[in-house]
Formats: C-alpha cells, structure tokens, sequence
C-alpha cells in the first residue's frame, strides 16, 4: 500500500524531473562519458533501465544489427516511449525489470547498463539475467556510480545515508560495490576507468564505467 503511494507520488515526479535534476550533471561531462562508453556497442544491443532514454541519441550509427530498451517503471517508459519515437523509432522497447527478462539465453552481442545497477532491488539476479542473455563473447558496458573503495570516511556516509537518498533517489543504492557484484556473477572487467560524476553530491560521486565479459 505505502509502495504504491510511493510509486504514484514520488515516483512519477521523479521520473518528471529526471532528465532537468541531471542536465548540469550531463553537460559537465556525464554526457561525454556516455557517448565514450556507446561508442562500444555492437551487434545486437541491449540497454536495460533506459529510464527517459538519455542514451539514445548517443548511441554510434554504424555497427548496431538491433537497438532493444527495456524500463520497468511506466513513469519512466511513457517518457522513454516519447524520446524513442523521435529520436530511434526503430528501437524496441520493452517494459520489464533487469531481474526477469524476457529474452533468450545467448541473444545480445552487447548489454548497456547505465547508473542502472546502483537502482535495481535485486543486483545479483539482475547480472545473472545479464549473463543468461549475453553471447559467450557478449560484452557488458557499464557506468555506475559505486561504493568509495578509497575512501572510508565516505563509504561511511554512504552507507549512514543509504536510506534517506533511497527514498530520495527513487531507489538508488548509493553504497554498493559494484565492481565486487560484478566479479561475483562470474564476469571479467576488460577495461575500467574510476572517475567521479560531476556535479553530484560526495555520497554518488565515485563512478566506474568499462566493458566486461563472461569469464
Ligand atoms: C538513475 S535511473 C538511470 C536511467 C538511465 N539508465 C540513465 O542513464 O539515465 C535508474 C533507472 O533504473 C530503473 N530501474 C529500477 N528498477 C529496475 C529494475 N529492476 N530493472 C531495470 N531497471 C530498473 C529505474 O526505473 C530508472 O529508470
């Protein structure tokens, strides 16, 4: 009951203001970041939690057999809906949760997470999904904001505030090690870049971004 509040409150303004809460974010370098890592995509392309579909214009021209998003929030889908049909009308779009896809096992070449997996209730059923999904020489490409390995003092107001920016933050995360996910569902970090996401409060700065592949 209080979920759907939730959800029928502070879930469709969040989805609202999404893209506006993001814009000084996005143009101090958030955007470059995501072209850098779509710049990767290839073959048959998967992004999951697309969210209002910010990557979409930023995805290479060349080298796409097929374009699939999935979101499972509807707030989020209608908008999603809307910029697809402008920007990509031949992406499909699917309104599903991370955990649970409808897909078969071995159909994408590339699956696109970003600051996805920070979100989704359930990160190790999310990547197994990933990792069914994926081709054997299927690449993930993740952005994600991460728990501070370097940092302790910060790790501890991540995790003091997790349940405020939680709530705040739509169901976001913003302690989780990620990485450690990652390496745990049995994938490879190919390449990995830790950086920081501009113009973002200390507690979802730290952010790694990279490809990995089934190990
Ligand atoms: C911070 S937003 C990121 C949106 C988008 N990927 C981007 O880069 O702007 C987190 C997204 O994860 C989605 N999400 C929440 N639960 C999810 C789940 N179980 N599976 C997949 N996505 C989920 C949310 O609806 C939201 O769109």
């Amino acid at each position: 009951m209080l979920g759907r509040i939730y959800d029928a409150t502070w879930g469709r303004a969040f989805s609202a203001f999404y893209d506006r809460a993001f814009e000084a974010t996005e143009e101090a370098g958030l955007r470059e970041m995501r072209c850098e890592l779509l710049k990767g995509a290839r073959g048959r392309v998967l992004e999951l939690g697309a969210g209002t579909g910010l990557n979409l214009e930023l995805y290479p021209h060349e080298g796409l057999d097929c374009l699939t998003l999935t979101e499972p929030d509807p707030h989020m889908f209608k908008q999603l809906r809307a910029r697809a049909e402008k920007e990509c009308p031949g992406a499909d779009l699917i309104q599903a949760g991370a955990e649970n896809l409808p897909f078969d096992d071995n159909t994408y070449d590339t699956v696109v997470v970003t600051l996805v997996l920070c979100t989704v209730p359930d990160q190790a059923a999310a990547l197994r999904e990933i990792s069914r999904v994926l081709r054997p020489d299927g690449q993930l490409l993740f952005l994600e904001h991460v728990r501070a390995t370097d940092d302790p003092s910060l790790a501890k107001w991540q995790d003091r505030l997790e349940t405020p920016w939680r709530f705040l933050g739509d169901g976001c995360h913003c302690n989780r090690d990620t990485l450690a996910g990652l390496k745990g569902a049995g994938f490879e970090i190919g390449e990995l870049e830790c950086a920081e996401l501009p113009k973002a409060p200390p507690i979802v700065r730290p952010l790694v971004t990279g490809r990995a592949g089934i190990s």
